[in-house]
């Protein structure tokens, strides 16, 4: 995709001016040393390559056809999403979840409301009334995805405008349905296009990486936290689409997965993904990320997000911040990988976001298979469970994401190329979006 300005990179070569090349905070005596580091030669994968789950949504006529992401990885439910409730139910509940791919889903739950509004009402015409009761249940699924917002504000204005350029009544209505139909299909069509792209300005981005360890047999160390993946998008992923990339012209690549609790989707979902994709990999807590970046062994973290402010902070899965900090303490470069479609005019930073508090039992209780199977012998050893993990009557906090301020990031990677992070909106400019 074609830059239009000079300050958006396509993965020219060159590190942003306030990014990576940063100093670091930590003291010399802290800086990775060789002989030190435990982790110098990371495990390859031996785990058996799982059939893939991509694409992540297909829209069949009327259906959209997705994995439930509750029962992964033990279990490979489909879920047939065919009415506006059922992808705001899906939505809320996460069986699908990730920025790019709630906003396709929240797309053809547009288009759904629209079609099912004028089924039951036939000839009622499309009023700012009737789009808002469409629109309104979706938007409230939730909150910190901006992308939500962004496909039911397309869906909304291509119904819009489809509708004033018809003559009758009868037509008006139709065309608006059509308009739904095709604005949903584009949204779910471009997410594979602009994650690709995302993938090819990050593959460079992530070639250039500085060893921080020279070994002769290392392989290129990425950190990411959360699930990003194909999982979170209609394909591809976004901060994993380079490393499926490099993972395919031949780089030797090993991922650190955060585990991310507390809905460890990074141990759930990312591990499944890279499995799959035969990506070596392999599973930390989310505490350990800094040990591994003072003894060298991670080149550069990757991750997406949920939101980018105006000023540049970015919003993601809790957990983000404090690998933005222990990044920056360890001079290793920071990316976040993000379609403009989660970049957002609308809100000035990140203590202006509305950050999602969820539910206590995410905490409370843990899912899991029981190892020894189940009690009752019917050998449904892949039917996960939940277990308490601490004592009732706790008090609990769960807010489920985090800000990074802009300057902890080393720049953002878009489907248009490399920014700084407080140049957010230049992206939009160039692309002229005015939202
Ligand atoms: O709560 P989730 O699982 O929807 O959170 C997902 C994330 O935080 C992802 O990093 C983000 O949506 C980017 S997905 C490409």
């Amino acid at each position: 995709m074609a830059c239009r300005k000079a300050n958006i990179r396509a993965g020219n070569g060159r590190e942003p001016s306030h990014g990576s090349r940063r100093s670091s905070v930590v003291p010399e005596s802290y800086a990775p040393t060789p002989k030190l580091c435990i982790f110098a030669a990371p495990p390859v994968t031996t785990q058996p390559a799982l059939p893939s789950l991509r694409p992540t949504l297909q829209l069949l006529g009327r259906c959209g056809l997705t994995w439930d992401q509750t029962r992964l990885p033990f279990e490979r439910i489909r879920l047939r999403l065919e009415s506006a409730a059922a992808c705001a139910n899906a939505i809320a509940s996460m069986q699908v979840r990730g920025a790019p791919l709630i906003g396709a889903v929240a797309a053809l739950g547009m288009a759904l409301a629209l079609t099912e509004a004028l089924e039951s009402a036939p000839g009622a015409a499309i009023a700012p009334g009737l789009l808002d009761a469409c629109a309104t249940p979706l938007l409230a699924a939730r909150p910190t995805a901006v992308n939500l917002a962004w496909a039911v504000a397309r869906v909304r204005a291509a119904v819009e405008a489809s509708v004033a350029e018809a003559a009758a009544d009868h037509d008006r209505a139709q065309r608006g349905v059509e308009a739904a139909w095709a604005e949903a299909a584009a949204i779910v069509e471009a997410d594979i296009r602009v994650n690709l792209a995302i993938g090819r300005h990050g593959r460079e981005v992530l070639l250039r990486a500085q060893p921080r360890n020279p070994h002769p047999e290392r392989r290129l160390q990425i950190l990411t936290h959360c699930n990003a993946g194909a999982l979170a998008t209609v394909d591809w992923g976004t901060a994993t689409a380079p490393l499926y990339l490099l993972h395919a012209s031949g780089v030797a690549l090993h991922v650190w997965v955060d585990e991310t609790r507390p809905r460890n989707q990074g141990a759930s979902l990312t591990a499944c993904e890279l499995g799959a994709a035969g990506i070596a990999h392999t599973v930390i807590a989310d505490n350990a990320g800094g040990l591994l970046m003072m003894h060298g062994a991670v080149d550069a973290v990757i991750v997406g997000c949920d939101r980018v402010c105006a000023n540049g902070d970015v919003i993601n899965k809790i957990g983000t911040y404090l690998k933005a900090l222990a990044a920056h303490a360890h001079n290793v470069p920071f990316w976040v990988a993000c379609p403009s479609s989660t970049i957002d005019r609308a809100t000035p930073s990140g203590l202006a976001a509305e950050i999602e508090e969820r539910g206590e039992r995410e905490l409370t209780h843990i899912r899991g298979i029981p190892e020894a199977g189940f009690a009752d012998g019917t050998g449904a050893a892949m039917r996960p469970i939940e277990v308490r993990i601490m004592s009732e009557g706790q008090r609990i906090r769960n807010p489920g994401f985090d800000i990074t301020p802009a300057r902890w990031v080393s720049g953002l990677i878009t489907e248009f190329g490399v920014v700084p992070a407080h140049q957010a909106l230049s992206v939009l400019d160039n692309a002229g979006r005015s939202h």
